[in-house]
């Protein structure tokens, strides 16, 4: 039987629980993934204790502990270390190892719409925001071989801070967003990786598009709504978009993998999440 679960405060509206219990129907293993919402006001050396003592195999970490739980750690991946967050555990015969899977969940997701993408190092790649998100893709893009990944920020200092993950000898501008919306025409592949046009501001776009290159891509990671203001102002352009549900499905597939060495496709979810995010 396995004992999965998900921390993190407040997590009432979180998909994981909804994602991971189809991934123990999909591969028949008997399980069951439960929230442990840990309020703030917590002691959380305590809550993490009382986890320790459990039976649980592993369990996905989300905000506001995703550094928080580092020190908790017997081992932490390496992708993790570098991006610096954590948002999976695994319990291996009672100690606890640290992965981050946004980073390759991102890449699958586009691999899984876009594969040829994936074969063209040369694409030039824009960034927006230098959250954690933006930090674990823009990693991930590294890693999977790209050469020009710009980054762009409200807050330029924060974008800089990314610089850090540049291990191999790839081309980065860091811009304002000014400049971007200057620039959007020359980018093969747009990622919006900010809150802004998530529920209840969908009418917010981080930048203006006017022009983009043609056969460019625009992705968001925003999933509430579905098809956020961006996607669709991605869309009159002619551009191709990239849903915000994918990162997050894809991501908790590696985590599911990590736990139970199982893999399995996910066709028939994707689409029924689709349906489900569709009417939000
Ligand atoms: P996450 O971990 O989910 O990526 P985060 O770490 O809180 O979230 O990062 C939020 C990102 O959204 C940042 O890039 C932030 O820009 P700043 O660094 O300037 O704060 C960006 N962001 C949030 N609200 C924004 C807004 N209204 N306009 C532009 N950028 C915004």
């Amino acid at each position: 039987m396995l004992n999965l679960g998900l921390i993190g405060y407040p997590i009432g509206h979180s998909l994981s629980p909804w994602i991971h219990e189809r991934f123990l129907k999909i591969t028949q293993l008997k399980g069951k993934y439960e929230t442990i919402e840990i309020p703030l006001e917590l002691p959380f050396d305590k809550e993490m204790n009382r986890l320790k003592k459990q039976n649980i195999h592993g369990f996905n970490v989300t905000i506001p502990y995703k550094e928080k739980i580092i020190p908790y750690l017997d081992e932490l991946d390496d992708e993790a270390k570098n991006i610096g967050a954590v948002n999976t555990v695994l319990n291996k015969n009672g100690k606890w190892i640290g992965y981050n899977t946004d980073a390759r969940g991102y890449l699958r997701a586009l691999r899984h719409y876009y594969p040829s993408l994936l074969e063209e190092k040369d694409n030039k790649i824009l960034i927006l925001g230098a959250g954690g998100a933006a930090r674990a893709i823009y990693y991930g893009l590294i890693v999977a071989g790209f050469k020009k990944i710009d980054l762009a920020n409200r807050t330029i200092e924060s974008a800089r801070k990314l610089l850090d993950l540049k291990i191999a000898n790839i081309e980065t501008n860091v811009l304002t967003l000014q400049e971007a919306e200057k620039l959007i025409h020359t980018y093969d592949l747009i990622i919006q990786t900010t809150s802004v046009g998530m529920n209840p501001n969908a009418d917010e776009m981080i930048i203006e598009m006017n022009t983009l290159k043609e056969d460019a891509i625009v992705s968001d990671i925003v999933y509430r709504p579905l098809v956020t203001k961006f996607l669709k102002r991605g869309e009159e352009l002619g551009a191709k978009i990239h849903h915000g549900h994918a990162m997050l499905l894809f991501q908790a597939q590696y985590s599911f993998e990590i736990w139970t060495n199982t893999s399995f496709h996910m066709d028939e979810m994707e689409k029924e999440m689709y349906e489900m995010l569709k009417g939000r």
